[in-house]
């Protein structure tokens, strides 16, 4: 709520507690001055709480690959990696087809620098994305896969001769 709405919503409820404190026989009126001056402190707190700055949420590292993956990837990919989402038609990503047979340094590059195929082609996303951004969007793709094939594609990601530079602080 905008903190124009908040204050509206905090007028409109005092001119409800007035209405009824006029309505109510002069001996229940102490009882409920109490009642509407503990009320009138609960709201101002909501208030003042409800305006103070809200922190950016920390995202998960799929999450953040995810965000990434539907701003870029998922035009050719498809929203939910189920592929062929345009004419160049682009594989599956998800546990339906073959990408987890890929250790993560190779999906690394393909991301980074593009992918040749027979008759079609991925392009080079590497300037349009931060070291950070690939590997969480790599971490994205593991979790679309079952737990046995990002077992095994683990394993081949630990045997390759390549390491990944690991995620930086930012
Ligand atoms: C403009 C379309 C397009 C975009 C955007 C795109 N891709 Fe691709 N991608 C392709 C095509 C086409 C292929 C198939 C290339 C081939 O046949 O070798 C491919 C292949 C791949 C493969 C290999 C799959 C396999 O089973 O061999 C991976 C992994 C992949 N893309 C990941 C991604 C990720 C992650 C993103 C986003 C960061 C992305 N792609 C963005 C078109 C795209």
């Amino acid at each position: 709520m905008s903190t124009k709405g908040i204050r509206l919503a905090h007028t409109r409820l005092s001119a409800v507690l007035r209405y009824f404190s006029n309505i109510i026989p002069a001996h229940a009126r102490s009882a409920w001055a109490g009642i509407v001056a503990s009320f009138w402190v609960f709201s101002l707190g909501a208030c003042a709480a409800s305006t103070a700055t809200i922190p950016t949420p920390t995202l998960s590292p799929v999450e953040s690959g995810w965000e990434v993956y539907l701003r870029v990837c998922a035009e050719c990919h498809g929203a939910n990696g189920e592929g062929y989402a345009n004419e160049l038609a682009a594989p599956a990503l998800d546990a339906t087809e073959h990408a987890w047979h890929h250790p993560d340094q190779q999906i690394y590059d393909w991301i980074a620098n593009g992918k040749l195929g027979l008759g079609r082609t991925m392009p080079a996303l590497g300037d349009q994305l931060a070291h950070n951004e690939i590997l969480a969007v790599i971490d994205y793709l593991h979790s679309l896969w079952t737990a046995e094939q990002l077992a095994d594609q683990q394993s081949i990601t630990e045997r390759y001769p390549v390491t990944l530079v690991p995620r930086q602080e930012l």
